[in-house]
């Protein structure tokens, strides 16, 4: 399923002269779908802030991470991915169906360019199934609706928004964005997101963003703190470890923990009803028990399925919240004991 718009002044919708967001984040990662306008644009934008392109690598390192997460360990088997930008190694339906090849993704952008080059995002496993939308993340009605074509959405999902709602400029309107998005969805659903920070290497953000905004046609990019980029997890249970650079969300080693980035990034889950049965099974102590594996260490044989944190009562689990921590959690220290984190 692919989704059109009519052809525009490019012929294919979009007009080659203005530099665009998706050809500039192509440029920054070293790829070819790009025109003058978008290299000039990436070019300024680096002589602001020279570590933008091991961003733009760390943003894709953190979808890949994201993804194989939700679909190993979560057991996520149908994917949303808005913003998804020019087709570029390990795209969200290869991560996931290199995991769970049944696994269902239905790509959505707004830049025509995109669409043309859509046919590659399209080459789904035989078992699973991948599709296009031509369409904008300020319409959620339309995205989820159109979506539904492939995607079933009384099950879990993991939707992914990496480095979009940085382009949606004015912050009432993406958290009006988030609340549509994360009520809509299914319990159990999942939310990834990136957004480019203006409170990491301030200075050189605010001019890289300035300079970014001089060539885009609709000067839209921002950047945004930490805090307010948590606060689009509202009505999410945010994993471990929160909202961090995404360079440090679960990295797989040290070197990758300590890259340089000027994006915030987290993983966010919608609750289930407390009277509900987890239909994701051990992923629920995936969440809570975290099954991360620490940079540095060998990686487990298998899937930990018992909470790594507990309270010093003998109930396996505890139901008992642990008073002043944002997350409840208790962590064992040796033997039957347990102690406060
Ligand atoms: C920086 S790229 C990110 C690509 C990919 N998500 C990643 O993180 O690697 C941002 C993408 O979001 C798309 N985008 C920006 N605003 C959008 C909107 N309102 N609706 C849909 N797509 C949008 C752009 O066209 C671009 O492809």
């Amino acid at each position: 399923m692919t989704q059109s718009r009519p052809a525009g002044p490019g012929g294919f919708g979009f007009d080659a002269r203005v530099a665009h967001p998706a050809r500039v984040y192509d440029y920054w990662l070293g790829g070819k779908d790009n025109f003058a306008a978008d290299r000039i644009a990436g070019e300024e934008t680096i002589a602001a802030y020279p570590a933008i392109r091991a961003s733009a690598r760390a943003n894709r390192a953190f979808l890949a991470r994201s993804v194989r997460y939700l679909a190993a360990e979560a057991g996520i088997r149908q994917f949303l991915d808005i913003g998804t930008g020019l087709p570029t190694a390990s795209n969200t339906h290869e991560v996931a169906q290199s995991v769970a090849p049944e696994s269902r993704i239905v790509y959505v952008d707004n830049d025509p360019l995109v669409l043309a080059h859509a046919r590659a995002l399209l080459t789904s496993s035989r078992e699973g199934a991948t599709a296009y939308l031509d369409a904008d993340l300020r319409d959620v009605d339309a995205i989820l609706e159109q979506a539904a074509g492939t995607l079933d959405l009384t099950q879990p999902v993991g939707v992914m928004l990496l480095a979009i709602l940085h382009y949606i400029p004015d912050l009432d309107q993406a958290r009006r964005i988030m609340t549509r998005l994360v009520g809509a969805l299914p319990s159990g659903s999942f939310v990834t997101i990136s957004h480019a920070a203006s409170d990491i290497s301030p200075e050189a953000m605010a001019e890289m963003i300035k300079r970014m905004n001089q060539h885009l046609a609709e000067a839209n990019h921002v950047g945004r703190t930490r805090d307010v980029v948590a606060g689009f997890f509202d009505g999410l249970n945010l994993l471990e470890p929160g909202v961090v650079k995404v360079t440090q969300w679960r990295p797989a080693s040290d070197i990758e923990a300590g890259g340089p980035t000027s994006l915030w990034g987290g993983v966010g889950r919608k609750p289930l009803p407390a009277w509900s049965p987890d239909p994701a099974g051990s992923a629920v102590s995936a969440v809570r028990g975290g099954t991360r594996r620490r940079p540095g260490l060998p990686r487990r044989g298998r899937t930990r399925t018992r909470p790594r944190r507990r309270c010093a009562c003998s109930a396996r689990p505890c139901r008992r919240r642990r008073p002043g921590r944002p997350d409840g959690l208790w962590r064992r220290s040796s033997g039957r004991r347990a102690t406060p984190r």
